[in-house]
């Protein structure tokens, strides 16, 4: 009898519901924030400096992220074109991440390295100069914008209180080091150390 009141009310059928799958979810997520894998940096991985932390903004706010991820998946045709696949180590630094699933463009999580600063700086401008058939925008304003760094300091403290390991002179001369440059600098700074960590041991 009791069963048949709980199929025949819908409110309460899905409370229940959504009560046993949770049992479900939580079995699966709890432990990873008890993982060393999960929570630990790789080796080697370092804070983003104060002119890359304004590459990623920038990267945010023109939405790059809207069209290329950063997480390539451990399958064999996603290693054999992007490079090891990507671990939640390398990712500790990020908040929030960037991983995403929408792909218009390739991944980019191991895009440093791969092509020069000025090949980046040619294909930011327009893409089409350097890859014909590219429908990437361009960002021709990345080139005269100035970067003032007033809230660099401020960025990177925030960035502390999160766990990033910066240090008291890291933050003390973060605006020093982006204080005139231009955004393309910051934004080809940035996208120069994505995935450097883990690449060189592939
Ligand atoms: C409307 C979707 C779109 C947006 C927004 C976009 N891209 Fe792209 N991007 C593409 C496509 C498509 C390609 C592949 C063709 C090409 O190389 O231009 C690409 C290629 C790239 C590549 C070369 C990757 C490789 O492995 O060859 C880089 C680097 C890149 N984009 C960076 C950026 C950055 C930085 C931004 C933001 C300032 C951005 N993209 C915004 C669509 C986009």
């Amino acid at each position: 009898m009791k069963h048949e009141n709980i199929e025949k009310n819908v409110g309460l059928m899905i409370v229940l519901i959504l009560v046993a799958v949770s049992f479900g979810g939580l079995a699966e997520i709890v432990p990873l924030f008890f993982q060393k894998e999960t929570t630990q940096p790789v080796d080697g991985l370092k804070p983003l400096t104060a002119l890359q932390i304004e590459g990623r903004d920038i990267y945010i706010r023109e939405g790059c992220n809207v069209c290329h991820s950063q997480m390539i998946r451990p399958f064999r045709a996603e290693t054999e074109r992007y490079g090891h696949y990507s671990v939640a180590g390398e990712s500790v630094y990020n908040h929030p991440f960037l991983w995403g699933s929408k792909r218009t463009g390739p991944d980019l999580a191991r895009v440093g390295g791969r092509y020069s600063d000025d090949w980046h700086r040619a294909h930011l401008y327009n893409p089409r100069d350097v890859v014909p058939e590219s429908k990437m925008p361009s960002y021709p304003w990345l080139f005269s914008n100035t970067l003032d760094g007033k809230l660099t300091a401020r960025k990177l403290e925030t960035l502390q209180t999160l766990g990033v390991p910066y240090t008291a002179e890291d933050i003390a001369n973060a605006k020093a080091g982006v204080q005139g440059k231009k955004e393309i600098e910051a934004l080809v700074a940035y996208l120069q150390q994505l995935g450097t960590v883990l690449k060189d041991k592939r």
